[in-house]
């Protein structure tokens, strides 16, 4: 078990007056601040958002489960209240594109879990399974592409294309188009950001138009023509208790947010951040590879709890909430800290070090835990693995490209995502 070596010189606030989770550089690599918050705050309001952030394992886990209290409903769900940006691009969507509903991610039960049995159905276990021979040979196929040049940019000649294609295929996209959704899908990834100008949120709103108007085509062609996607089946299948099938709001709202951003973007950031901790862990490499069929499995499942790539989730008090001495007020928003729960020692032995033989890896909560448990975990699951899988079993060794990389992460408030991993390697003869 070796110890991960962090960012050269991580924020490290001296106590919790000076924390703040609300600021790139801290963000960049926030496991110290996680650590202090967890140890002396554990419920603590952030001074510049006011956001009450939760760190703890137990807490979280009892947070995901009590709906009853803890909702997902987001003020921006909200129409009549927005101001501001919000309220531009409101505009925006209404004059030129469809306003997203609510996604499945931000509503409460009932409403959400009726919503989610017709997601559930077109992502049952037996259609999972039989995507994986699919996701098997497209990772083949990928490092096969750029097994011969001996390096490669392996956020963009892997991490991306695998998960982004595989769901593309799945929601009735052609595989050539991957680009341009990734380019619409990073304009929202973007519009969640810092600090964002005026310029940018309409931008952002604009680019996710022209993705609903290449959508649109093929909601409408799929009521015309079902065929056995998972988009056809959302499109077709009426959502019980409803007496109606999905409007064209609320698919635009999943596409976006919790398809193709949230379950696209995750992935490819769960891949890069695998191979970016092997480089860093040459042991931990060493033994994944002498055995993968042993700690595979268990890799995958380190790598979302020690990375992340959903940091943390919002949900709104449904009443004043008493927390380790803390009253979080009814309407207050709270932030799940799912990657502080996920490095909790109380939960997890020596949690700052990938342990390929942890017996409860599977425990973090990089899914989420209770009724919004994530969708796509089995597919993500697969999805990394055969990601490694390829990669292990066609590359000898690898290091980082020198000069290449910073590093660094895209300042992102809930998603951690590598901006680029360059590496150089001997492929496997
Ligand atoms: C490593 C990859 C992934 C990670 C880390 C991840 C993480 C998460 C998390 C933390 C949530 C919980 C939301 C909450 O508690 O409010 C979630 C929900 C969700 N995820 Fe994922 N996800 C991944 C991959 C996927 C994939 C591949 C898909 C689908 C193609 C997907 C679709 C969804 C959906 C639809 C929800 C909403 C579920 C609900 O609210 O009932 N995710 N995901």
């Amino acid at each position: 078990m070796t110890p991960i070596n962090r960012m050269d010189e991580p924020v490290c606030p001296a106590s919790v007056k000076d924390a703040t989770l609300a600021d790139p550089e801290v963000l960049e690599c926030p496991y110290p601040t996680y650590s202090l918050l967890r140890e002396q705050a554990p419920v603590w309001q952030d001074p510049r958002t006011g956001i009450y952030v939760i760190t703890r394992y137990e807490d979280l886990k009892r947070a995901c489960l009590d709906t009853e209290r803890f909702s997902n409903l987001r003020p921006s769900n909200d129409h009549a209240k927005l101001t501001g940006n919000a309220r531009k691009a409101y505009e925006l969507f209404l004059e030129k594109g469809w306003v997203p509903a609510p996604s499945l991610a931000a509503r409460d039960d009932p409403e959400h879990k009726q919503m989610r049995s017709i997601f559930d159905n077109a992502f049952r276990p037996k259609r999972i399974n039989e995507l994986d021979d699919e996701v098997r040979d497209l990772a083949y196929r990928l490092v096969s592409e750029f097994i011969d040049d001996g390096h490669c940019n392996f956020v963009k000649q892997l991490a991306v294309p695998l998960p982004l294609i595989i769901i593309c295929r799945q929601m009735g996209a052609r595989e050539e188009d991957i680009w341009q959704i990734k380019a619409w899908t990073d304009a929202w990834f973007r519009g969640t950001g810092f600090g964002l100008s005026e310029e940018d949120v309409l931008w952002c709103t604009e680019m996710e138009i022209q993705a609903q108007h290449y959508f649109q085509k093929i909601f409408e062609r799929l009521r015309e023509e079902p065929d056995g996607t998972l988009l056809s089946d959302l499109v077709n299948t009426e959502v019980p208790g409803w007496g109606r099938t999905l409007n064209d709001n609320e698919l635009h709202a999943e596409m976006m947010q919790d398809t193709f951003v949230g379950g696209s973007e995750t992935t490819t950031n769960a891949l890069s951040a695998g191979i970016m901790l092997l480089a860093r862990n040459p042991r931990v490499w060493e033994r994944l590879k002498s055995d993968p069929d042993r700690y595979l499995k268990t890799f995958c499942e380190e790598v979302v709890r020690l990375e992340s790539p959903v940091q943390g989730l919002t949900r709104t008090a449904l009443v004043d909430i008493e927390l380790h001495g803390v009253t979080i007020p009814k309407g207050a928003t709270i932030d799940v800290r799912f990657a502080a729960g996920n490095r909790d020692p109380e939960r997890f032995e020596r949690p700052d070090e990938i342990d390929l033989e942890r017996r409860n890896a599977a425990g973090h909560l990089g899914f989420s835990s209770g009724t919004h448990y994530c969708l796509g975990a089995p597919l993500a699951r697969r999805e990394l693995y055969w990601g490694f899988k390829a990669f292990i079993d066609s590359v000898e060794d690898f290091r980082l490209a020198p000069g290449k990389n910073d590093l660094r992460h895209y300042p992102n408030y809930a998603l951690r995502a590598l901006n680029e991993l360059h590496i150089e390697f001997t492929a496997k003869k």
